[in-house]
């Protein structure tokens, strides 16, 4: 009898975790609001599909039924949806809840969304303290890591055998917010330069990879646990888009300018200040290392098979994607690590 998988929100970043899981024999159930974004091959792979809005706590409920071996809560935001997610772990052998690297605090307070930029005085480990929450509405950029590191605490202190990982910025096929957009569409387009503006900056990076071969460790070993989630080499943000156009079979020249040079297309680079997540805790686990390229190979296949162009000429992808801001594909558009 294989075991049995329930991932929340899981057509996203969640995707590949879904696969390598029915790959390794689980048999897995995904929900999410839309059915249409169920990748076709997943038939193939027998994992199914449930339309089921996290927001609905009595159909996950229901879902969740008497237990599951793994459930992977995606869409958990806020500590009352923490509560939900406790009370569903205690009736599964091994939960595991998607959080964030927002909720790290520097030593004066200062985080990732903070007016000024935080210090971490090195890699963040999972000990690093985390933001104070005083209520504050999640879809916000000073709620969004208060309610993460919130829910963490209510999770850790109601919960039975949860698993928190803290990931950094996501890359890879399905994700909502692709970052490799801005460099396939210069290639496409044709394009032989790209001007960059701070593209020094070194932050993780997560392929949906690192978070798949997360869950699979921690569903292999029950327990109670936060964990970062990075791959094993963090870079300069210009050298992870030189080989992102590599990649995506471009030959892009980065040109390093200064904020002062670039037109008015300016695009938010991927990575966009100074983090690094110390992943030992996770290497002691047993999760193995996983590259950049994992997931960038991964998304921009992805994004390949979803771009159209447009009748004036423009590549596009569909709007069910998070794709905000300039057209990156224009001639003068530069990346920026922080928006002008
Ligand atoms: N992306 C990152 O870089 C990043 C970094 C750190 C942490 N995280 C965490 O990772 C998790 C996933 O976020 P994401 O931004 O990467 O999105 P995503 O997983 O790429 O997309 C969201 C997924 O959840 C589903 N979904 C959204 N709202 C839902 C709802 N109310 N009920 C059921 N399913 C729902 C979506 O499908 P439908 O739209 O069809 O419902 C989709 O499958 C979040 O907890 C986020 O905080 C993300």
């Amino acid at each position: 009898m294989p075991d049995t998988a329930l991932l929340l929100g899981g057509t996203g970043t969640l995707r590949r975790t879904a696969e390598l899981l029915a790959m390794d024999g689980w048999q897995v159930t995904v929900t999410g609001r839309d059915a249409s974004a169920t990748p076709q091959h997943w038939a193939g792979l027998g994992i199914r599909m449930v339309v089921a809005d996290r927001s609905d706590a009595q159909a996950t409920s229901a879902l969740v039924g008497d237990g599951v071996g793994l459930l992977v809560d995606g869409q958990c935001y806020t500590p009352q949806q923490a509560q939900e997610l406790a009370r569903w772990s205690r009736r599964c052998a091994s939960t595991v809840m998607l959080s964030a690297k927002a909720v790290y605090a520097d030593r004066h307070g200062r985080h990732l969304n903070s007016p000024e930029a935080p210090d971490w005085e090195g890699a963040v480990a999972e000990g690093q303290p985390t933001m104070a929450y005083a209520g504050q509405e999640f879809r916000s950029a000073e709620g969004y890591g208060a309610n993460k590191a919130e829910a963490e605490r209510v999770l850790r202190s109601e919960g039975q055998r949860v698993s928190v990982l803290r990931p950094s910025k996501i890359h890879g096929a399905g994700v909502r917010q692709p970052r490799l957009w801005g460099v396939l569409a210069r290639v496409l387009a044709g394009r032989t330069a790209m001007p960059v503006v701070r593209g020094g900056v070194v932050e993780s990076t997560t392929s949906t990879e690192a978070l798949a071969r997360t869950v699979l460790a921690c569903a292999g070993r029950p327990g109670e646990r936060v964990l970062n989630v990075a791959d094993g080499d963090p870079r300069p943000a210009r050298e992870l888009l030189r080989e992102a156009a590599e990649l995506a079979g471009g030959d892009l020249e980065l040109v390093e300018v200064d904020g002062g040079h670039c037109a008015e297309s300016v695009g938010r680079l991927p990575w966009t200040l100074d983090m690094v997540l110390d992943t030992a805790a996770a290497r002691t686990l047993g999760v193995p290392v996983t590259s950049f390229a994992d997931g960038a190979v991964a998304e921009l296949d992805w994004l390949r098979s979803l771009a159209r162009r447009e009748p004036d000429g423009t590549w596009a992808l569909p709007g069910w994607l998070d794709v905000e801001g300039p057209d990156l594909a224009a001639e003068d558009a530069c990346l920026s690590a922080w928006p002008r």
